[in-house]
């Protein structure tokens, strides 16, 4: 893989200890391109600007996905991206949904782990802080013809990252707008899925919320996933989250959650739940908490729900169970236990 190295470095422009979340990119990218039916080797180069023409094709239908992972700093001073594998199968199961051509494992992990070593200096240390990595693939052929493109685009940018949402949130239970419908794109990491949910994201902003969370279609009964994250509710210490399903993005986080509190002996249901069951338990007292779950997002802790122009609080426990998770994946990610899961890829 061709390797071109910036002349000059961004690096001191970077605040490490006020590290918001998704702006300052690092110094290179990575980036392959799909043509005549194949993938090149790809080549990492500094950061820049896309030479293509408004014609391309993404900007106009919207055939792109994404993901989202991150690189840790261990605690013996190297550096272990999270399950990269699972972000892998996952770009391709969209891409698959997006009529875009797979991507060879070689190509995406190469690229990846190859990248990480070249901005090395970009993966931060500080507490909860990580390098956020954002493989993308995108339609780049230059025409408006409405049909899938032949051409592609496979990139990587990264940029070091703290948390999402600090502290616990609010959250807006959706009633108006819809986030996916059963047949669509809602299980993969459809650019447009994003796109088509900053509306309503807005609105709850300026209503005090930090996130809608997305309810079914039909009749806005059953709650979904929260947009940038899964969501989880403890009921009578059963750890309780919506079914996978069309609808739902499959997040890597919300499985490697699930995974370590069955370990942790707890019961744990994936399930339909309703708004009423949810918004019941609060007021039963039957639920103890609540939280989000995604690579961005963590464990954010969820401590009021928004309901018909009403904020229905939530218990939040300090000590409670997303602390535990949280101080438990935490561990693993920056290496201060034994990774028994085999999930930390070591660069
Ligand atoms: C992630 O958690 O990586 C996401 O994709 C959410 C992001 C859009 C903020």
């Amino acid at each position: 893989m061709k390797i071109t190295r910036s002349k000059t470095s961004r690096l001191d422009q970077v605040d490490f200890e006020n590290l918001g979340f998704g702006a300052g990119l690092s110094d290179h990218v990575f980036r392959a391109e799909y043509k005549d039916g194949q993938w090149d080797d790809g080549v990492i180069e500094p950061y820049g600007h896309l030479r293509q023409g408004l014609g391309l094709h993404a900007l106009h239908y919207g055939q792109a996905v994404f993901e989202g992972q991150k690189a840790y700093k261990q605690a013996d001073g190297g550096i272990a991206v999270f399950r990269p594998e699972r972000n892998f199968d996952r770009i391709n199961l969209s891409g698959e949904r997006m009529c875009i051509p797979t991507i060879p494992k070689d190509l995406f992990m190469n690229g990846l782990m190859e990248l990480i070593r070249v901005d090395r200096d970009w993966v931060p240390s500080g507490k909860n802080q990580a390098l956020y990595l954002r493989p993308f693939t995108f339609a780049s052929a230059e025409w408006v013809i409405a049909k899938a493109s032949d051409q592609y685009t496979f990139g990587i940018v990264t940029c070091p990252v703290g948390e999402l949402y600090s502290g616990a949130i609010k959250v807006k239970i959706e009633q108006e707008f819809t986030r996916a419908t059963q047949g669509g794109v809602g299980f993969a990491k459809a650019a447009g899925n994003y796109g088509g949910s900053f509306l309503a994201t807005r609105k709850a902003i300026e209503e005090g919320f930090s996130q809608v969370l997305w309810t079914d279609h039909k009749e806005h009964k059953f709650i979904e996933e929260a947009g940038t994250m899964n969501v989880a509710l403890i009921i009578n210490d059963v750890l309780v989250t919506p079914k996978l399903s069309d609808t739902i993005l499959a997040g890597i986080t919300r499985d490697s959650i699930l995974t370590l509190v069955r370990e942790w002996g707890i019961e744990v249901q994936e399930r339909d739940i309703t708004v009423d069951e949810l918004l019941d338990s609060v007021k039963s007292g039957d639920l103890q908490e609540a939280f989000g779950m995604g690579t961005a997002a963590v464990i954010s802790p969820i401590n009021g729900f928004g309901y018909q122009g009403t904020v229905i609080d939530c218990p939040f426990k300090e000590d409670g169970m997303a602390t535990r998770i949280k101080t438990a994946l935490s561990d693993i990610r920056y290496g201060r236990v034994e990774d028994s899961h085999g999930w930390m890829h070591r660069i």
